[in-house]
């Protein structure tokens, strides 16, 4: 065995590392470009600090093999410690909050349990399509991404707390949005020794916003506390009660916090990134569009205020088909990370020591050959059943992989098929052709300053 030989970026500096033509607000999209340039494993290196990155599928799959490797807190994971504890994302693997969390949570999370979420998730939609209509005169421009954000912070916040940020009556993003969305770009300002130098004079604002996150969750587990109504039957109350009950999974109340604030970021940020990456392709592929509602109006009919069923989402094969190639080309948490449970070799001729840790980047891998020739293009047929079947494991993996992969996938899942759905169904939607797709990098990705036309269909 040896090692491998991994490439770096050609323009490397002495001390300062690979800095030329990089940002630390675009660590993915610059690490996107450093695939494209130097393949599917390569090094950046920038003051002494060092990334593996892959996009190799065989490396992806062993990577995968939960005996030999496991999720590793990647540094902008890790630097959100301070917010998020040893709630589930944030955990360390050997925590035993992450065990209890993951026992306690899991069974809210199965497919059947979305059935439970279904009539919430509905009502929401409605609200989403009632706060537009009120605009359209008779069309209306809409900011896509802000309003899928009211839309999921919404939505988690009634299915999985029974707390409403009242998202559709404000005019402004709710405050929690506007300091979680700061939070997250200091992440990620942290885990770039470049980035961290330019964070000095934002300490204050952080120290605040971490404050007033951890006020929001508060005010959300006292108004449970203090409600006098039978407790709803939900992921707050699944943690109160094996409190009350000294259920052996149960977790204190600092850890309740976490796994609330958890569940609040990451149950809507990325769903809401999924959802504007789909309508952005929507509006660019008028032939999808069109094949997309006419499989709306043959599964839910043509009455414009029909009240989907459950049954009646996951028959939106389509539509799904849609959402998966909007995933592979912006899978909304684009990387992950995996560490050496010990020492080891990869690809039978790469020594890596316990501890020894890769990110996969999800967007390059996303892109591999394997694709085919063409793997920017956009294209949903490639999620049909048949060429699913004949493809490659481990080369799309939006959620993540193994015991630490998503486990909100299905509500995911469920809340965007239904909204895109809702959304086809009522509305035509044009996007500017001008508009150039431009990324924003907040540990999520999210299409920023894109518009669309809404009109009501007949
Ligand atoms: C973990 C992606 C929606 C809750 C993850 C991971 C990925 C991911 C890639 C693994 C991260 C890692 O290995 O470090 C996504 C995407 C979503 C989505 C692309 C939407 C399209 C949701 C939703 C929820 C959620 C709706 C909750 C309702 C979580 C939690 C974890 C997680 C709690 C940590 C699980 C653990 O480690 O035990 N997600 N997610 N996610 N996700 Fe999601």
């Amino acid at each position: 065995t040896g090692q491998l030989d991994i490439p770096h970026p050609r323009r490397r500096l002495p001390v300062l590392g690979d800095v030329i033509g990089v940002n630390p607000r675009t660590p993915v999209q610059d690490s996107m470009r450093y695939a494209a340039e130097l393949g599917p494993i390569f090094e950046r290196k920038v003051l002494g600090t060092r990334f593996v990155l892959v996009s190799d599928p065989d490396i992806v799959a062993e990577l995968g093999d939960e005996t030999r490797f496991r999720k590793h807190l990647a540094p902008a994971v890790a630097a959100l410690r301070g917010i998020a504890g040893d709630g589930l994302f944030t955990a360390y693997s050997e925590e035993p909050n992450w065990r209890r969390g993951h026992e306690l949570l899991m069974p809210a999370f199965t497919k059947s349990a979305m059935r439970s979420y279904h009539e919430t998730m509905v009502d929401v939609a409605g609200e989403l399509t009632q706060h537009w209509d009120r605009r359209l005169e008779p069309t209306a421009r809409v900011d896509v991404s802000t309003d899928m954000t009211k839309l999921t912070l919404e939505t988690i916040g009634r299915a999985g707390f029974s707390y409403s940020f009242d998202s559709f009556e404000r005019d402004r993003p709710h405050p929690f949005v506007e300091a979680m969305v700061r939070a997250l770009s200091h992440a990620q300002l942290m885990a770039s020794p470049i980035g961290r130098l330019t964070l000095g004079r934002r300490r204050s604002q952080h120290e605040a916003d971490v404050a007033y996150l951890a006020e929001v969750v508060d005010e959300v587990i006292r108004s449970r506390r203090d409600s006098s109504e039978a407790p709803p039957e939900d992921l707050l109350e699944l943690m109160l009660r094996a409190e009350r009950e000294n259920d052996p999974n149960r977790i204190d109340e600092l850890a309740i916090r976490h796994q609330v604030i958890t569940f609040l970021v990451a149950g809507h940020e990325t769903t809401s990134g999924a959802l504007s990456f789909a309508l952005y392709y929507l509006s660019r592929h008028p032939e999808v569009l069109a094949e997309a509602q006419a499989e709306v109006d043959a599964v839910w009919g043509t009455e414009r205020d029909h009240r989907p069923a459950y049954e009646q989402v996951a028959k939106l094969r389509y539509v799904r088909r849609i959402l998966d190639e909007s995933l592979r080309l912006w899978p909304t948490a684009p990387a992950y990370a995996r560490e050496a449970r010990r020492d080891t070799t990869l690809l039978g001729r790469h020594r890596m020591s316990e501890g020894d840790w890769m990110l996969v980047l999800i967007p390059a891998l996303h892109r591999n050959p394997v694709w085919g020739p063409d793997p920017d293009r956009f294209d949903p047929d490639r999620f049909l059943p048949e060429r699913v079947r004949t493809r490659p494991a481990h080369v799309y993996k939006p959620f993540g992989t193994g015991e630490r992969a998503c486990i909100g996938r299905q509500f995911a899942l469920h809340e965007a098929v239904l909204v895109l759905g809702t959304v086809l169904h009522r509305y035509d939607i044009a996007g500017d052709p001008d508009y150039r797709l431009r990324v924003q990098e907040r540990l999520t990705l999210m299409p920023t300053r894109f518009d669309v036309t809404l009109t009501r269909r007949p």
